[in-house]
């Protein structure tokens, strides 16, 4: 297998003569020597080439471009200049691939917004790198942590005929001729389509990952979500993935217990096993990056009542686009404010009123509330969404009818509060807002590889 930069500097001179391969970053020569800088993916800084005039190419080395793709053969030496401690002095080069100067990569730094229209070279840059080693990194560390705390990893559907959330924001899924669908009594007939029914790309996996609770006990899911919802945020994406968790025999103060053992583990993750990436972003995305995910490791998060963090909206002073009432669903602003100025750390916010919660949470014995959480974060505000699962039969079907969701077609779902009920709990995590927090990125479309959103699905 080829060697790694990160491997090379990690071995220092013990590597002796090593053939490797990777992109130009920069160059730098004269009549007497080039300096290469040259990154393989695999570290932040990439390493430093010193090639010299007896090489039997150089002059077309000196010649190449920013992006030129090459093979090198050589040893790591101590460098003589500040700021690696490494160079490696070439004893061949051969240019695999060149790069010319219409390569749009040229400049030290380039703005987020243009890199979005060139998202299919972005990864090629150090801020895009640091930001995908780390997602790379953590999508690991979800799965061992689930593992190590003997939860089950179960592939829940893509396609659906459920709308988890009961906001209608599925995608549709259909093979029907969109121009002449076939009609019944004025409407699409859905029974001609390729399920037999409607369908969609699913929201969220946790009406699947209820079923596989109640059989395993602990279980997760990884994937993909979808969401149709036409808000143009820094934190909304159509397409993200989501981590789901459930736990039978669990309740809300479960849940937010195993949140916050989840969330400090990636944060202790990061900064131990990613060390060099959030250097990199403590630099240069946001300064003080790294204490900050340090303290949130160590901390205790807090765990506030929805109707304290509303009291304390109304008390604090501040005015809000959205005015505060007993009611209102939270929106970034206030989630921000909390997270920010009250609390200044993460929090849990609980028991949300019912009204603007979905229709499988457990109801409270108020009987205007939900065992419903949202873990807030500085910056990001909402990255959690989870609750204690409705697992009483007849409360659930009352609720259902209350909200005009019809039984029928989730009978299954119905079924699994028929036999073996019981209490159960589970969340949701943003992988993308979790990526943002953690690398201090400020938009959902810089931490995935091919954002899609509103009118946008290029790449
Ligand atoms: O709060 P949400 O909608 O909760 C659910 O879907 C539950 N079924 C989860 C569960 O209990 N198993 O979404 C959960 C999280 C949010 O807190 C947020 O981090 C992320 O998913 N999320 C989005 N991330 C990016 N773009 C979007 N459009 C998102 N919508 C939700
Ligand atoms: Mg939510």
């Amino acid at each position: 297998m080829r060697i790694r930069i990160k491997e090379i500097l990690e071995q220092g001179t013990a590597a002796g003569s090593r053939s490797f391969s990777g992109w130009v970053r920069s160059v730098r020569s004269s009549k007497e020597i080039c300096f290469i800088v040259l990154n393989d993916g695999s570290t932040v800084d990439g390493i430093q080439i010193v090639a010299e005039s007896t090489l039997p190419n150089f002059s077309d080395i000196c010649r190449i471009g920013t992006g030129t793709a090459l093979t090198v053969e050589g040893a790591l030496v101590e460098s003589p200049a500040t700021g690696q401690q490494w160079e490696l002095m070439a004893t061949a080069i051969t240019i695999i691939g060149d790069a010319d100067a219409s390569y749009p990569l040229q400049k030290k730094r380039h703005s987020f917004e243009y890199l979005r229209t060139i998202a299919h070279l972005r990864p090629r840059t150090n801020t895009f790198g640091a930001v995908f080693r780390l997602r790379s990194r953590l999508a690991q560390a979800v799965h061992h942590f689930f593992a190590e705390n003997n939860f089950l990893y179960v592939h829940t559907p893509i396609i659906t005929a459920s709308d988890c959330e009961g906001a209608g924001e599925l995608f549709r899924v259909s093979t029907l001729d969109a121009a002449a669908p076939p009609m019944l009594d004025g409407q699409t007939d859905f029974s001609q389509d390729f399920f037999g029914q409607k369908t969609g790309l699913t929201v969220s996996g946790q009406l699947e990952g209820e079923l596989f609770a109640l059989a395993f006990g602990d279980v997760y899911t990884f994937g993909p979500t979808f969401r149709a919802e036409n808000s143009n945020t820094a934190r909304h994406a159509s397409e993200f993935w989501m981590i789901e968790p459930e736990m039978a025999f669990a309740t809300l103060a479960d849940d937010a217990d195993l949140a916050e053992k989840f969330v400090r583990y990636l944060c202790r993750f990061a900064l131990e096993e990613c060390a060099d990436e959030m250097a990199f972003f403590d630099k240069h995305i946001e300064k003080g990056l790294v204490e900050r995910i340090a303290r949130v490791a160590g901390a205790d998060f807090v765990r506030m009542e929805y109707s304290e963090a509303i009291s304390r909206l109304q008390n604090s002073g501040a005015s809000f686009a959205y005015p505060v009432e007993w009611g209102l669903d939270l929106q970034t602003e206030h989630e921000r404010y909390i997270t920010e100025q009250i609390v200044g750390g993460p929090a849990f916010i609980l028991n949300y009123p019912k009204d603007i919660k979905a229709f499988y949470m457990r109801q409270n014995e108020d009987g205007r509330t939900v065992a419903a959480m949202d873990l807030l974060v500085p910056k990001v505000g909402e990255i959690i969404g989870g609750s204690q699962r409705e697992e009483r039969l007849d409360r659930l079907e009352l609720r259902m009818a209350e909200l005009g969701i019809a039984g029928e077609p989730l009978w299954w779902y119905l079924d699994s509060r028929r036999w073996g009920s019981c209490p159960h709990a589970g969340f949701g995590l943003g992988f993308e807002r979790l990526v943002m927090y953690l690398s201090g990125m400020e938009n959902i479309r810089d931490v995935i590889p091919f954002p899609r959103t509103p009118r946008h699905c290029e790449f």
